[in-house]
Order: structure tokens, then C-alpha cells, then sequence
């Protein structure tokens, strides 16, 4: 059976939720990768919407076991009272969530320090849920990780150890007061009463798994402009939602991995600061924001949105690797009656014959659009490829030649039965 991974194309918020929540009917397990409680990944299911921030979007799946990877960092209040809202909805977590005993704990002082350095004139406007100071200890070597929640000695010392350094940081360079020691310690002395039961040695699982014949889908968080290594840096998260780190954060080896799904907004929106060619500050970003109610789903943030941008889903494609596309929130550009499409960058006259990332060039290039007919009818109740207006079909055709995607799967609305299949002729 199959690995797949998915991936957010460009920067976050494509709908990576819904889609996950179609495809799993057809999956086995589904594992997130990387980031943490800074994913907001949204599902509706009839009148009721979840909003997921650490657990798989596939556990609302009753048949789907949902696995939290080694590169997921996991902030423990937030897990439980994740696992607390989805249990009070009947929706059964136990025995269906297995956490990697190699995860990273985000702790309190991580949140902090977050907030610390968001207060300065190079923020990026993160999320403030501990991510970047959290994977600095990661890779500094000084995390603590969920299998230390399992021997009380190492994690007390690792605590202290830790605590001296954050304390003596928060007091000498940000004149603050330290944090309480003894009151952590005694916090997270008790996080393995109700953790300890979903802990587990995730590549051998999930390899054993795949050797069984399992599918496994792979949901990434953030998107490919986000990527710490890949994307607009600084203005980035702090971990790999490109394709490769679902190989790391998982401990699936990469000649294991089948297909790479994209998830790609009919358009381009982006939380936080950093540059964004085709964003709309004008009447027309509005109406996007409006239409598409692109607030964040974890800050309650407006995002900021824009015209569709081929080159950037052009470059995400070659770095993803993605073999065909979800497109989503078409519908939102029913409200339009010419839409526009970014297809080149021109920087210093010249065009550019591939995205840059550098916030520098990016800040300066100009779009080149093309302007395509819109449909302005309402196309949320289509259920067909077949039954969408010509000019909407001619709109997916133009984007999917431009960036180099192939269209599979296309959602009209937040709901389940909002999602048609191109070529297999299925309606999910
Ligand atoms: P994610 O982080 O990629 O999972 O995306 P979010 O959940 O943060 O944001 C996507 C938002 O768009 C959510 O509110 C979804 O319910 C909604 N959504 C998903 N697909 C569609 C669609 O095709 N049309 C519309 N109008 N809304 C959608
Ligand atoms: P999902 O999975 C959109 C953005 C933040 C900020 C930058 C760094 O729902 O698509 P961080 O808190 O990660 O250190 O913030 O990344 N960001 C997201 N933007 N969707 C997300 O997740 C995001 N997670 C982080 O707004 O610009
Ligand atoms: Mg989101």
C-alpha cells in the first residue's frame, strides 16, 4: 500500500485540514511530521468544525490511528486539552494516538522567550506558541523530549540544567524575573500520568507497518514558503514542512514514500511578516478575505491575501516533488469579475528565470499578471469538474500550465461533500 505526503505549497492555510480529513477515509494511519500547536488545520464535518493544532486531522477518521513524528515539537497543555475537546465530542483519541518518544517538549520558557523576541524591531510574527526557541534547543542539543517524561530523575536535572541558563538569560540581558523552577518541575513531573500511555517507538511502528501493508498518509503543517531551509528566511517557521522533512520527522525512509500531494489555494494568502509579490492591499485583498474568511485558524489573525503566484507554486512543486495538486477555495474567487494571475517576476528589468527566495530581490520584484475572465456565478454546490462555468475551468487549466501542477482534486467549500476528483470522475 502507499506512503503519501502532504504538503502545504505555499504559505500555510491552503486547507490542508480538509483535505487531509477527505483522503484519510482511504488511509490506514496519519502522521504529522513537523511544527506544533502553531498548525491550525480545520475540518468541517456537518455543522461541527474542528480545529486541529497537534493532533493528525485523521483521528476524526474512527478507523484512522493518528501518529505524532519525532519532529514534532509538542507543547503538553496544548495536547491535552486537544485531547480533551475531541474526547468531550465523542471522538475517541486513546488507543488511536501514538506520540514518538523523540519528540521535543515545548516548555514555558520557550513561550516566553517566543514573546521576548517578537517584541523587537526584526520580528517575524510568529505564532507565540514556543516553536523557534523550542528547535533551537532541538538542535543545540539541550531539549527535552517526550521519553524524558518517562524517567522523573533525568527530567528534573534536565529541567534544572536548562532552567539556569533560560533564568539567567530572562534576568541579565531582559531584566526580568526568572521563572518559577520547582513549579515546572513539578508541572511536568506529572504530564506522563496522562501521556505515558500514548508513547511510542515510531519508526519501528510505522516501518513495521508499512511492511504489513498499511497506508500511511503524511499531514505536513505550514507550507513550502515556510520551510526553514526552503523558504522566504527569515521570515520562515523553524522546522521542514517540504516533502524531506516527512522523512526525517517520521523515520520513514525516502524510497519508501509512493506520491506527494500539494495543497495549493486558488490564490495566496500569508500570516505574519515577510514579502509577498502578488498581495492585494487594496479593496480587492479585502474582498478576498471576506469571501475566503481568511483569518487565522490558531492566532485569529487577518491574513494577508493576494493574487495566485505561479512562479512560487512552480518553484514549490520542484522542491516538494508533488505529483498532482488539491486545488482549494475556488469558490472564494467567484466574487470577481476579472481575476488576475502573477506568471513572471521582473527584478531590475530583467525577468527571472527562477523564484527567489532572498527577502531582498523577492521584496523588489515586480508581478507580471495576466488577467483571465471570471465566472461570478456561485459554484459551491458543483459537483462535478464537468459542471464548473467554462471560465472556471479555463481559470484551473491556465494556473495548472503556468506552475507546472496537475489538478486532481479540486474543493469549492469547507465541506466534506464540497470536493470533486478530475480524472477519477468521483465526487468525495
Ligand atoms: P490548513 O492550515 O492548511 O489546514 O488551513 P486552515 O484550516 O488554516 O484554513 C483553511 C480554511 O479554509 C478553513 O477555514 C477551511 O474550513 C476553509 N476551506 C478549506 N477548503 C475550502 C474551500 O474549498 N472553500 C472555502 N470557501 N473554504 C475552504
Ligand atoms: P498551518 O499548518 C500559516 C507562520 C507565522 C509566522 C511564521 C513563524 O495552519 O498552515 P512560528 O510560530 O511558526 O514560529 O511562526 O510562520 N506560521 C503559519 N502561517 N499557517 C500555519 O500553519 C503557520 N504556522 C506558522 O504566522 O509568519
Ligand atoms: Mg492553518
Amino acid at each position: 500500500m502507499s506512503v503519501t505526503i502532504l504538503v502545504g505549497s505555499q504559505w500555510g492555510d491552503e486547507g490542508k485540514g480538509k483535505i487531509v480529513d477527505i483522503l484519510s477515509e482511504k488511509f490506514d494511519i496519519v502522521a504529522r511530521y513537523q511544527g506544533g500547536a502553531n498548525a491550525g488545520h480545520t475540518v468541517e464535518i456537518g455543522e461541527k468544525k474542528y480545529v486541529l493544532h497537534l493532533i493528525p486531522s485523521g483521528i476524526l477518521r474512527k478507523n484512522c490511528i493518528c501518529v505524532i513524528g519525532n519532529g514534532v515539537v509538542i507543547d503538553p497543555n496544548a495536547l491535552l486539552e486537544e485531547i480533551d475537546l475531541l474526547e468531550s465530542n465523542g471522538i475517541n483519541v486513546e488507543g488511536r494516538l501514538l506520540i514518538s518518544h523523540n519528540a521535543h517538549l515545548i516548555m514555558p520558557y520557550h513561550k516566553l522567550l517566543d514573546s521576548i523576541n517578537e517584541k523587537g524591531e526584526d520580528k517575524i510574527g510568529t505564532t507565540g506558541k514556543g516553536i523557534g526557541p523550542c528547535y533551537i534547543d532541538k538542535y543545540a542539543r539541550k531539549g527535552i523530549r517526550i521519553v524524558d517524561l518517562q524517567n522523573k530523575r533525568i527530567l528534573e536535572d534536565k529541567i534544572r540544567l536548562n532552567m539556569k541558563e533560560k533564568n539567567d538569560l530572562l534576568r541579565k540581558m531582559y531584566e526580568l524575573e526568572g521563572l518559577d523552577v520547582e513549579q515546572i518541575i513539578k508541572t511536568y513531573m506529572q504530564f506522563d500520568k496522562r501521556i505515558d500511555k500514548y508513547i511510542k517507538d515510531i519508526p519501528v511502528y510505522l516501518n513495521n507497518a508499512i511492511k504489513e501493508g498499511k497506508s500511511i498518509l503524511l499531514e505536513g503543517a505550514q507550507g513550502a514558503l515556510l520551510d526553514v531551509d526552503h523558504g522566504t528566511y527569515p521570515y520562515v517557521t523553524s522546522s521542514n514542512p517540504t516533502s524531506g522533512g516527512a522523512c526525517t520527522g517520521t523515520g520513514i525512509p525516502p524510497n519508501k514514500i509512493d506520491t506527494v500531494v500539494g495543497i495549493v489555494k486558488a490564490y495566496t494568502t500569508r500570516v505574519g511578516m515577510g514579502p509577498f509579490p502578488t498581495e492585494l492591499i487594496d479593496s480587492e485583498g479585502e474582498t478576498l478575505r471576506k469571501a475566503g474568511a481568511e483569518f487565522g485558524a490558531t492566532t485569529g489573525r487577518p491574513r494577508r491575501c493576494g493574487w495566485f503566484d505561479a512562479p512560487l507554486v512552480k518553484y514549490s512543486s520542484a522542491i516538494n516533488g508533488i505529483n498532482y495538486a488539491a486545488l482549494t477555495k475556488l469558490d472564494v474567487l467567484s466574487n470577481f469579475k476579472e481575476i488576475k494571475v502573477c506568471i513572471n517576476y521582473r527584478y531590475k528589468g530583467k525577468i527571472l528565470k527562477s523564484f527567489p527566495t532572498d527577502v531582498e530581490r523577492l521584496t523588489s520584484v515586480e508581478p507580471i499578471y495576466e488577467t483571465l475572465p471570471g465566472w461570478s456565478s456561485d459554484i459551491s454546490t458543483c459537483t462535478s469538474f464537468e459542471a464548473l462555468p467554462g471560465e472556471a475551468k479555463n481559470y484551473l487549466k491556465y494556473i495548472s500550465d503556468t506552475s507546472g501542477i496537475k489538478i486532481n482534486i479540486i474543493s469549492i467549500g469547507p465541506k466534506r461533500a464540497q470536493t470533486f476528483s478530475v480524472s477519477e470522475k468521483t465526487r468525495y
